[in-house]
């Protein structure tokens, strides 16, 4: 008696233990909020087959809507990358903090149609001053029906030199003002956006938690990303790394593997489109000329011992290498502030790489005349339309802006029909 006492004893320690226990790794639940109030009641079942990931690993929640993640190799960030026929209440992703605690995720239904417009826009170096530009970003949104906006970097209007107070002030700002689109955002990582790399105007080192890409994630969340919509597979792409004082177009290997492994939760025949902040592929650089030198702005900068292009992503031949694996009609850049439309073709598919202009005001000394605006993408199924730019500057189409610095470009403004304007809208 007295053993079968003990066994038992042993069998209810064992049972409290493995209660007690959380799973190893982070861990969660991705659930069907079905009042949409990011809360987990009784009767709302976990969701199947979502994806989530740490940057690093790439899973799928179980039958039960679970999931865990060692979470080690990613940047202390668990996000979820929302499918096509949801919408996340809160947040999409979450810091792992201690790793105790579960990292759930609160999924509504969200009606899915396959037939949507969604706005492509850039570079708005928020400061004070260009609120006004950024929120017209918003009302565009609104008026054209736009299923949601994507701002591809450079969102403040300089972190690099910027003090922490200062600089945390911009990137607060540019969530205040986002919150009033009526429409989700998602946001790319720019050059300006990393924070303290500029050391003798900032004032601070490496050492600081915040230093370079850390203040994007604190406010912004992962730097490379997914989500679905209607019948496109949508992918953010961190584009930019920091050589010392400067910084370079690049996605690195890290980022790379993890592509390779969302890629493949992608169902075959899926359209994926990439978007970033500086370009795969540009015109840009050949439309500014050389530029010597090896400050901010100019066209070169070493990294271990090589000399590549500040301003393209020095390895897109390794991102075209995975991206032959699949459908791949858009690559949306910024960082050029001009409207840009190429079209290249790698491994037999044709991918129209895309820049937007800038929200903010052309700068007077760009080389080449520049205009504002942003890009509107109408989607029918799998087919993604020519964009439609829409101008954030002058009435009727005419280049107030524009022409300010260079006394006019005759050739565009002799247009027959102006383009439309945020004016109008
Ligand atoms: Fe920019």
């Amino acid at each position: 008696m007295r053993t079968k006492l003990v066994a038992l004893a042993a069998i209810v320690a064992a049972t409290a233990l493995v209660l007690a226990e959380p799973p190893p790794g982070v861990h969660g639940v991705v659930f069907d909020d079905l009042n949409a109030n990011g809360v987990r009641e009784a009767g709302e079942p976990g969701l199947p087959d979502v994806v989530v990931s740490d940057q690093d690993e790439v899973v799928r929640t179980g039958r039960d809507g679970r999931y865990t993640l060692d979470a080690a190799g990613g940047y202390g960030l668990v996000s979820v990358s929302v499918p096509a026929d949801r919408r996340v209440v809160g947040r999409w992703w979450q810091p792992v903090g201690d790793g105790q605690a579960p990292i759930d995720f609160a999924l509504a239904a969200a009606p899915a149609s396959d037939t949507f417009t969604f706005i492509h826009a850039s570079d708005p170096h928020l400061g004070p001053d260009v609120v006004g530009r950024l929120a017209r970003v918003g009302e565009i949104a609104r008026a054209r029906k736009a299923a949601f906006v994507i701002i591809s970097g450079d969102l403040v209007r300089d972190a690099m030199g910027a003090t922490e107070a200062d600089a945390s002030a911009l990137f607060q700002l540019y969530l205040k003002t986002i919150a009033t689109f009526p429409v989700p955002v998602r946001s790319a990582l720019g050059n300006h956006d990393l924070f303290g790399i500029d050391r003798d105007a900032s004032g601070v080192g490496p050492d600081h938690p915040l230093y370079g890409k850390w203040m994007y994630r604190h406010f912004l969340g992962p730097d490379y990303y997914s989500f679905d919509f209607g019948k496109l597979h949508f992918v953010g792409l961190d584009a930019v790394d920091i050589v010392d004082r400067s910084y370079y177009g690049h996605v690195g290997a890290g980022q790379l593997a993890w592509l390779e492994r969302d890629l493949a939760t992608v169902a075959p025949g899926t359209p994926v489109v990439t978007f970033g902040h500086i370009p795969l592929l540009t015109g840009a650089l050949s439309a500014w000329g050389y530029r010597e030198g090896m400050g901010q702005g100019d066209t070169l900068v070493v990294v271990n011992g090589k000399t590549v292009f500040r301003h393209v992503v020095d390895d897109t031949p390794d991102v075209m290498t995975r991206m032959a694996l699949v459908d791949w009609p858009l690559a949306l850049g910024g960082h050029t502030h001009a409207r840009e439309v190429l079209t290249f073709v790698s491994a037999g598919q044709p991918t129209r790489f895309e820049q937007a202009a800038s929200i903010v005001e052309p700068f007077p000394n760009d080389p080449i005349p520049m205009r504002s605006g942003v890009t509107l993408y109408s989607v029918r199924g799998r087919v993604i339309e020519q964009g439609e730019f829409i101008p954030l500057d002058g009435k009727s189409g005419r280049l107030t802006t524009f022409a300010r610095g260079y006394g006019g470009p005759p050739k565009l403004q002799r247009r027959r029909k102006p383009a439309p304007t945020g004016d109008e809208l």
